[in-house]
């Protein structure tokens, strides 16, 4: 909605700064200003001061100004219109009146959500009656509170195709109200009535961006019903491309004083969203079973700058990270970007804090991937980089890419970085005969060439790929045994990463990615780790991507090792080493540890 001037004016004349700051603010007069401690930091004594006159808050500790529009919008994470009516509300002023039919609309609109919200209380009644018991028995199996089911609003839609549709008739629904609602679902022909859309399930409420009710998602109880969750339809309230799970609440956790995130987190499922939320990360929401649609990433930009976009680790996780990228692309800006953070294989964020707890969480989100890394990742492991052709056909990707991207400056910078990461890769000059580049390309090139030139020399790339890939892979380690302990790097970085994983061996019970970083971490090696991560796409493409077979990443792996030793020249994977390895890895893990372990001891003499 648009405002006109004077009704704006109109609602900051008629509230007092200090009033809306006040519902947040414990303030004290001082002289014409009031003062009170920052709500934006955590201080002790007060720095924040309100002028009532000057119609602003200004606050010394977070240099944060405004007036009552924008504290709202800080503080309770209101959208502007929201702030506007918020005012409005507080000076009992009407807000303007837009035209008839949308007055209808409106008030049809309010209709409907209050059905909803009738619909959720007999929802959340049943699931706590006789026959929600196996619901309950569900959730609680699930490690679900009462409490946690409490703050959602979940319930239960009972085995049956009228329990909902009798209850809110006799509330005084017609049957009309409750189709266009999208609780019942309507015959194709009308010789029959209709009936309750969801039934023996789960039920979440889904709220739009202002918390009001207007959608369900329902799981299954049994294992193998049709869908494992049905959503609401598309209605007048609800459209669900346009919205996210757990919004309304996620933005009022991350717009807290106390929360240091840049942005919002986004899971896959609602069960994630409750468990991460559970877990401490109240600022998660999650689409409703489709990629991330533009409305969807524009809520998650009103946020925060970078919100942190979770997947599975496995190649359907990938490829919907991937499928994401491509929307950002032409939206991204300054302080408008994503990360990624992948999950270890098959596993959601509800599976892993299960397993490992919120700090395994935690070390995954602060290794989120950013964007730029993301995107080279799936251009690098498109196909196998073996030919000029196939290089050529990167080059060509990128270029691809890169002209998704509207911003002008973002889009300059990221074709000097992937175009670095191209040469520092494939120890690639200019090619003056590559294609008809264009001026500025060719700029980028010298540039590119540049940043090669400070990247490591041939060796000590080589010792990073080959620590690095065990940093990135652990599972290699059951594979390369003692020939990394036997490796004699000469860079600083590579032989302290060397001893680190040495002494994991030593301790681990099994090899994980997530053990090994906490290790690493614990043995005062955090900054080699991450200055080896800017490395990570790298790595991955010398390793034939994230997406090879492990067993042909320890073919690589010991191809890169015999050239370090001097054995040989790296040439072609003979089909010989390839199913030799094969040949490993299917053979018991726990003996590949053992072997590796006596290695590891033996490395120590
Ligand atoms: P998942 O299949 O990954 O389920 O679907 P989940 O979230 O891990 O669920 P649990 O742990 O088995 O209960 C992820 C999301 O995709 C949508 C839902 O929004 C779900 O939360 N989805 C999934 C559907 O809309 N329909 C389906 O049949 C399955
Ligand atoms: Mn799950």
């Amino acid at each position: 909605m648009r405002f006109g001037e004077n009704f704006l004016d109109e609602v900051k004349a008629r509230t007092r700064v200090s009033d809306v700051v006040g519902r947040h603010v414990k303030l004290k007069r001082q002289g014409r200003e009031f003062a009170g401690l920052s709500p934006f930091t955590n201080e002790k004594t007060p720095s924040f001061f309100v002028n009532d006159e000057k119609g602003f808050y200004h606050c010394f500790s977070s240099g944060k100004h405004g007036d009552g529009i924008s504290f709202l919008m800080e503080v309770e994470g209101l959208s502007f219109p929201e702030a506007v009516e918020a005012l409005a509300g507080m000076a009992g002023m009407e807000m303007p009146k837009s035209d008839p039919q949308a007055e209808r609309r409106a008030a049809r609109n309010k209709a409907t959500i209050s059905w909803m919200e009738r619909a959720q209380e007999f929802f959340e009644k049943s699931l706590y009656r006789a026959d929600g018991a196996e619901a309950r028995d569900y959730l609680k199996g699930r490690g679900l509170t009462q409490t946690a089911a409490k703050n959602f609003g979940m319930g239960y839609a009972p085995n049956n195709f009228s329990a909902l549709k009798d209850e809110l008739i006799a509330q005084g629904a017609t049957d009309a109200q409750l189709i266009e609602a999208g609780l019942l679902v309507e015959p194709d022909d009308r010789s029959r009535g209709s009936w309750d859309r969801f039934r023996n399930r789960i039920m979440f409420p889904i709220h739009d961006t202002r918390g009001r009710l207007v959608a369900f998602g329902g799981r299954a109880m049994e294992k193998d019903a049709k869908a494992k969750y049905l959503n609401s339809p598309e209605t007048p309230i609800f459209s669900k491309g346009r919205l996210l799970y757990n919004y309304h609440r996620a933005r009022k956790a991350l717009a807290a004083p106390q929360k240091s995130a840049r942005g919002m987190i986004v899971a896959e499922g609602y069960m994630d969203v409750i468990a991460l939320s559970r877990a401490g990360f109240e600022h998660t929401v999650a689409p409703m079973g489709t990629a991330l649609t533009e409305d969807q990433l524009d809520l998650l930009w009103r946020a925060g700058p970078e919100p942190i976009l979770c997947f599975d680790g496995d190649k359907a996780g990938l490829r919907a990270a991937y499928r994401s990228i491509e929307r950002a692309l032409p939206l991204i800006k300054p302080g408008q970007s994503l990360r990624f953070a992948l999950l270890p294989e098959g596993q959601d964020p509800d599976d892993l804090i299960k397993a490992k707890g919120a700090q395994a969480m935690q070390t995954i989100l602060e290794n989120a991937i950013p964007l730029v890394d993301m995107l080279w990742q799936r251009e690098a492991e498109a196909e196998t980089l073996d030919t000029p052709e196939a290089k050529a056909g990167l080059k060509a990707r990128i270029f691809n890419a890169l002209n998704e991207i509207t911003h002008d400056d973002v889009k300059a910078l990221y074709r000097t970085e992937l175009l670095a990461r191209f040469d520092a890769a494939f120890g690639w000059k200019a090619q003056r005969n590559y294609g008809r580049q264009r001026n500025d390309e060719r700029k980028a090139d010298k540039l590119a060439t540049k940043a090669a030139g400070q990247s490591l020399a041939q060796n000590s790339r080589r010792e990073a790929t080959l620590i690095g890939a065990i940093i990135l892979f652990p599972e290699l380690l059951t594979l390369v045994d003692e020939r990394l302990f036997e490796l004699e790097f000469t860079d600083p970085v590579c032989i302290r990463l060397q001893r680190g994983v040495l002494s994991y061996v030593r301790v681990t019970k099994a090899v994980e990615k997530s053990s090994l970083y906490a290790h690493m971490v614990t043995e005062g090696l955090e900054q080699d780790v991450k200055a080896l991560s800017q490395r990570r796409a790298l790595i991955n493409a010398a390793m034939g991507g994230a997406s090879a077979e492990l067993s042909d990443k320890a073919a690589i792996w010991n191809t890169e090792a015999d050239a370090l030793s001097g054995q040989h020249q790296p040439d072609e994977i003979s089909h010989e080493t390839r199913s030799r390895f094969a040949e490993t890895i299917r053979s018991d893990n726990a003996d590949a540890l053992k072997r590796l372990k006596r290695a590891a001891l033996k490395a120590r003499d």
